[in-house]
C-alpha cells in the first residue's frame, strides 16, 4: 500500500469527562456523552519512510515530538508483529492537519489520535475491531475513545473503551456552533488541567459523584430526543467541571470576557425561544446546541457578541472515514 488516509471528526462532549480514575492510562473518573462534529474535520496520512532512522509525526506541516504518539503507535506495531506483518518495522510518516484550530479546546487530540489508530489499524491491515481501536485511541487521549465512532457516543467512567450509542440519524436536526473567541493554543492542557483539579480542588469529589447522576440523565433525555431536558443537564455537567477546576490550586480558568458574554447571548436567545445551548470545554472558545430551525438566527447573533473571532457550524455525524491508495491510481 503507498498511503493511508483517514478522516475523523472532534468529539463534543455534552457531559463532561474531567479527571481520570487511573492516570497514564486515561481511564475517565466520570462518564460522558458525547456527539461527532461531522463538518469539522482530521485528515491523517500515513505512508511508508523505509530511509527514516525512526517515525515521524507532523500535524499542520509542524513535525511533533515523537514521544506523544508512542503509546498508539507501538500498541499497534507490536500487534503488525504478532500478526506476521513483515513490514511492522518500516519507519512511518504520519501527516494530520485539521479543518480548525489546533490544541484550541476544540478537542482535536480526540479526531487526531483516533486517526492515528485507525490509519495504522488499516496500514497494518490488523482489522481490529471497533471496541479495541477505540480503546487504544484512548491511551493518546480520553476523548480519543468516542472519536473512532462518530454519531452519539458513551464512555462510561471506569472502562477502557467508549461505545457508540446512536448513528448521526437518530438525531439528524442537531446543530452545533463553534463561537472561536481566540484561536491560540490552550493556556494549560487538558490532561493538567484535570489532573491540577484532582489533586488540589476540594470540589473534585463532589463533582465526580455529582457526574454520575448526571450522565444516567442525560441518556435518558438522549433516548427521548428532548433537547428541553439535555440542555440543561449539559450547562450543569459543564458548569460543575468548571466550578471544579477554578477552585484546584492554582486555579484552572478558560474563559475569556467574550466567553462570558457568548454565555450570556445564549441564555438571551433561549428567553426568546429558542434552542441555544452552550456548553465549554478545556478552552475559551464556546460550543453551542442548536438545531437546524435556530441555527442561523443564533449563528448572526453570536457574530454580535464582541470578541467572537470566527463562528464554525457543524452538523452530529463525523463517523471515520478510510481511504486506501494502492500505489496505482490516484486517492
Ligand atoms: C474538557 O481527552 O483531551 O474536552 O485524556 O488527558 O488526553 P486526556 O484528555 P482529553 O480531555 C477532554 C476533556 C474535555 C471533556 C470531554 O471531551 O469529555
Amino acid at each position: 500500500m503507498a498511503a493511508v488516509t483517514v478522516q475523523t471528526s472532534p468529539s463534543l462532549a455534552l457531559i463532561k469527562y474531567w479527571g481520570k480514575e487511573t492516570q497514564g492510562i486515561n481511564i475517565p473518573a466520570t462518564g460522558s456523552l458525547a456527539v461527532g462534529l461531522h463538518d469539522l474535520r482530521t485528515k491523517t496520512t500515513v505512508t511508508a519512510d523505509p530511509s527514516a532512522e525512526c517515525d515521524s509525526v507532523s500535524i499542520g506541516g509542524t513535525e511533533q515530538p515523537l514521544h506523544h504518539f508512542s503509546t498508539v503507535i507501538d500498541t499497534l506495531r507490536e500487534r503488525a508483529h504478532a500478526s506476521g506483518r513483515t513490514d511492522a518495522d518500516t519507519p512511518l510518516a504520519v501527516e494530520s492537519g485539521n479543518s480548525f484550530p489546533t490544541a484550541a479546546g476544540i478537542a482535536s487530540s480526540s479526531s487526531g489520535f483516533a486517526a492515528l489508530t485507525i490509519a495504522l489499524d488499516a496500514w497494518w491491515a490488523l482489522n481490529l475491531p471497533a471496541a479495541e481501536l477505540s480503546r487504544i485511541a484512548r491511551t493518546g487521549s480520553g476523548s480519543a475513545a468516542r472519536s473512532v465512532f462518530g454519531g452519539f457516543t458513551r464512555f462510561q467512567a471506569g472502562s477502557e473503551s467508549a461505545e457508540a450509542l446512536y448513528s448521526a440519524e437518530w438525531w439528524p436536526e442537531l446543530r452545533i456552533l463553534v463561537a472561536i473567541t481566540d484561536t491560540g493554543p490552550k493556556t494549560v492542557g487538558s490532561r493538567d488541567g484535570m489532573e491540577r483539579t484532582r489533586s488540589s480542588s476540594p470540589y473534585y469529589d463532589a463533582w465526580v459523584a455529582d457526574a454520575r447522576v448526571l450522565i444516567g440523565k442525560a441518556e435518558r433525555a438522549l433516548a427521548d430526543r428532548s433537547v428541553e431536558r439535555l440542555g440543561p443537564l449539559m450547562r450543569e455537567s459543564y458548569l460543575r467541571m468548571v466550578g471544579s477546576s477554578i477552585a484546584a490550586s492554582p486555579p484552572v480558568l478558560y474563559w475569556l470576557p467574550a466567553s462570558v458574554a457568548v454565555i450570556r447571548a445564549c441564555d438571551e436567545l433561549r428567553g426568546e425561544g429558542l434552542v441555544a445551548w452552550e456548553t465549554m470545554d478545556a478552552g475559551p472558545q464556546v460550543k453551542i446546541l442548536s438545531t437546524a430551525r435556530d441555527v442561523e438566527a443564533v449563528r448572526e447573533r453570536i457574530a454580535s457578541v464582541a470578541g467572537v473571532k470566527t463562528i464554525l457550524v457543524s452538523g452530529v455525524g463525523g463517523s471515520p472515514v478510510v481511504t486506501r491508495d494502492n500505489g496505482d491510481s490516484g486517492l
